[in-house]
């Protein structure tokens, strides 16, 4: 069986700014819809929180839930993020598709390259929508199953059209892919506001 969850071996991995190139944040922000705001974000999967720290340079007030399955990710954070010890990179433990978080903290969530780690992604977009406000966004990218240079196994890999249908099928609304990336999708929903 392919084992389909991050192999903590190659962690520095996660830390090359090289990866800006090809996911670029700027990009990804703007696909959100990004608000300066915006006080919350909620990075699921977050790794060595390498993401969490380049969103949280487009929200001044923010601050970012850097939640992960993993130990070594969150003790990992917690030893080297100065953004930790200054509080606004806060580690959090979950389990595979439950967070610790409140209902509704969230003004926005991010999964960048974890959905093809997911073993229950529809109970993983409930719990999304159970921690975001009404109207918040999430933002899923992962790796396409084209050829690439680098990048998890082809058979684990998701097109977008999957993607979408999984968020649309789980009470997302606005669902959007956006062909930005040159090795991944890039998918938007949103929480239905309150009417
Ligand atoms: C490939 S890494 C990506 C890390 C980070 N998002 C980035 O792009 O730098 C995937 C991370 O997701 C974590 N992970 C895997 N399954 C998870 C789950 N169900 N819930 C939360 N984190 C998970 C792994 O421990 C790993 O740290």
């Amino acid at each position: 069986m392919t084992e389909i969850k991050f192999n903590t071996k190659w962690l520095d991995k996660l830390n090359d700014p090289k990866r800006l190139e090809i996911q670029p944040t700027q990009t990804m922000w703007e696909a959100l819809g990004g608000e300066e705001s915006w006080t919350s974000l909620i990075d699921i999967g977050a790794g060595t929180g390498f993401f969490s720290k380049e969103f949280l340079k487009f929200m001044p007030q923010g601050k970012v839930l850097a939640l992960d399955i993993k130990d070594t990710m969150l003790e990992w954070m917690a030893e080297n993020l100065k953004e930790v010890k200054e509080g606004r990179i806060i580690p959090c433990k979950m389990q595979e598709a439950a967070t610790p978080l409140e209902d509704e903290v969230g003004d926005a969530a991010m999964m960048i390259n974890l959905h093809h780690e997911l073993h229950e992604p529809a109970r993983m977009l409930q719990e999304v929508l159970r921690i975001l406000r009404p109207g918040g966004k999430v933002l899923i990218v992962d790796w396409l199953p084209i050829e690439t240079p680098m990048g998890p196994p082809q058979k684990i890999r998701v097109t977008p059209q999957a993607i979408e249908a999984q968020l649309t099928t789980q009470g997302f609304t606005q669902v959007e892919a956006h062909d930005i990336l040159p090795m991944h999708s890039c998918v938007v929903g949103q929480k239905p506001p309150l009417t």
